[in-house]
């Protein structure tokens, strides 16, 4: 038995490469979740069970599940979603502190 956790892509491939030789794999959801209190949605993910697809949250679902049964696919996609917010919001922030750097040194005087 396999128990995975941490990025997406690697429990992704961990799982694929466990199901070629037919090792269970536990799949950690935890990484995706942000409240752990079922209120934000953050740690939605879609099962795909042999019963049919379902939608579970990590938080109150999990966060650990048959790792053959989860869609990484989806939750990689849905942590993307805010990609661009996050990344100008980093940049603002690093501007930030590269302007105060700056102001000190006398650079921007
Ligand atoms: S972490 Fe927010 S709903 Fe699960």
């Amino acid at each position: 038995m396999i128990i995975t956790i941490g990025p997406l892509i690697m429990m992704k491939f961990v799982t694929l490469t466990a199901k070629e030789y037919g090792v269970p794999v536990t799949a950690s959801m935890s990484p995706i979740m942000v409240d752990g209190t079922g209120m934000c949605g953050c740690c939605r993910l879609t099962l795909h069970t042999e019963e049919g697809s379902v939608m579970k949250f990590a938080c109150v679902d999990g966060p650990d599940f048959n790792g053959y049964e989860v869609d990484f696919d989806e939750a990689i996609a849905r942590g993307r979603s805010y990609f661009e917010f996050e990344r100008r919001a980093h940049d603002h922030v690093c501007n930030m502190y590269k302007a105060a750097d700056e102001l000190k040194s006398g650079k921007n005087a």
